[in-house]
């Protein structure tokens, strides 16, 4: 039960960073494809269903955010994640800055990602041999 929550949780987190930096291509691209309906709640649900198995996952293993250093990094990375896509997706803002919280959005998910796979708030910094 535990592994087809971690393969729901993972498969979450791969549609959701493909279909986002998808998105902020075609924004900036300004395709109209971005008016399609569906892209506007999908996102939102598929990201709902990652959160949901993340909490499944820290309850049945006993590891809490603010108890657990990773699962607090986690949580501040997925909140930066989902501000930053904000200014990047939604209209109003200059260009520049867009993408450039677009690329940060893009940065900090990979961060989670290395947070994840070492179980650290150093993540990705200990395979550069920090510690
Ligand atoms: C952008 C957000 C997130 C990303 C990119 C992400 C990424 C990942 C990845 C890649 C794994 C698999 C690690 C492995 O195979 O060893 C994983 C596992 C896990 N994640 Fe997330 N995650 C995110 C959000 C969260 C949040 C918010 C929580 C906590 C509330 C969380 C809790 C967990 C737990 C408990 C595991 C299972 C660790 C294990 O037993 O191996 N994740 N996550």
């Amino acid at each position: 039960m535990y592994l087809a929550i971690k393969y729901l949780h993972v498969t979450c987190v791969v549609i959701s960073i493909t279909g986002f930096f998808l998105r902020g291509w075609l924004t900036f691209a300004g395709s109209p494809v971005m008016n399609r309906r569906w892209l506007k709640w999908a996102p939102h649900l598929n990201d709902t269903i990652l959160l949901a198995a993340a909490i499944g996952l820290a309850t049945m293993s006993g590891q809490y955010p603010f108890v657990a250093p990773w699962l607090t990094a986690k949580i501040v990375g997925l909140l930066a994640y989902i501000l930053l896509g904000v200014v990047a997706l939604r209209p109003g803002r200059p260009r520049g800055v867009r993408i450039a919280a677009w690329l940060a959005a893009l940065a900090v998910f990979g961060y989670v990602v290395s947070v994840a796979l070492t179980r650290s708030p150093a993540g990705g910094l200990l395979w550069l041999g920090w510690r």
